[in-house]
């Protein structure tokens, strides 16, 4: 059985499913080549309009294996730097992708599970979820997640909740800005759904420009900033996109984007 599902729908919706249920889809290296191939895969397609990232069963997921890094203990600067490598490399793909990605938060998000949660633009947990930076009660760092742990709490919560190591509950995720919204797990398609429905009514182009403008913003001086997003507005306006966009309100219909 593979360890990543993929279904795509005629409208363009990509579900991600890590297949591990047995092993709350803790994930091997084999588990992140494989979602690293997916994203990868996904954001080459531009019919692809928004990835949802999930985990089968009670789980999203544990994080690494902790049998796989039983080989880590015994080969550190071999095993463990390349696992970490190809960690970093998989939630890179994730944040490069030039769709929406919505994590679905079905249950536990631990260590990199927790790491692959801040790597989505947008997170909608279940209220039955639980979330942990636990490497610190497995005498390990987050290594490969810091970069996207720092971006998405900011440097007070992703110290408290990482030097603790302690469970969190959906609400102090919600307030962390962790997750964005958290239902009862009854609700958890609708919301995903919701928000799928909104980026569907949106321009697929001005979506990827709009992702790409925050991800240059964020690694670039702050004086640039003003300047990026002037030249990213100016390029949007002359966009068909744009024009369709504007010629759709007037005339009261829905648009048609490219
Ligand atoms: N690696 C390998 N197997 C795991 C992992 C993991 N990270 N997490 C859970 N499992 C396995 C358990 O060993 C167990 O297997 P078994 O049925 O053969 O005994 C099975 O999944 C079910 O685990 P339970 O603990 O019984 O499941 P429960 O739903 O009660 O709890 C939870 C789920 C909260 C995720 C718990 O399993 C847990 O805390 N796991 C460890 C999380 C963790 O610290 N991950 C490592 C972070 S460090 C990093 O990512 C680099």
């Amino acid at each position: 059985m593979s360890d990543v599902l993929i279904h795509t729908t005629a409208a363009g919706i990509a579900t991600v499913t890590i297949n591990r249920a047995e092993h709350r889809n803790a994930f091997t290296m084999a588990t992140v080549e494989a979602l690293a191939e997916t994203f990868s895969d996904l954001g080459a397609r531009t019919a692809v309009r928004a990835v949802v990232l999930t985990g089968a069963g009670r789980a999203f997921s544990a994080g690494g294996d902790l049998n796989w890094m039983r080989g880590v203990l015994q080969d550190p600067d071999g095993i463990g730097r390349e696992g970490a490598g190809r960690i970093s490399r998989l939630l890179e793909e994730i944040d490069q992708m030039p769709c929406p990605v919505i994590a679905r938060v079905n249950g536990a998000a631990f260590g990199g599970g927790f790491g692959l949660i801040c790597a989505a633009d947008i997170a909608i947990a279940s209220t039955d979820a639980s979330f942990g930076l636990s490497e610190v009660r497995l005498g390990i760092v987050p290594g490969s997640i810091s970069p996207f742990v720092l971006r998405r709490l900011g440097p007070a919560a992703a110290r408290a909740f990482c030097l603790t190591g302690a469970a969190l509950d959906t609400g102090t995720a919600l307030r962390a800005g962790l997750v964005h919204r958290t239902v009862a797990p009854d609700d958890l398609d609708h919301a995903v759904d919701e928000v799928l429905a909104a980026i569907l009514q949106s321009s697929p182009v001005a979506i990827a420009t709009s992702k790409r403008l925050m991800r240059e913003m964020s690694a670039a001086p702050q004086q640039d900033w003003a300047g990026l997003g002037l030249d990213a507005i100016a390029a949007a306006w002359k966009t068909e996109d744009a024009r369709e966009a504007r010629m759709a309100f007037l005339e009261k219909r829905k648009p048609a984007f490219q």
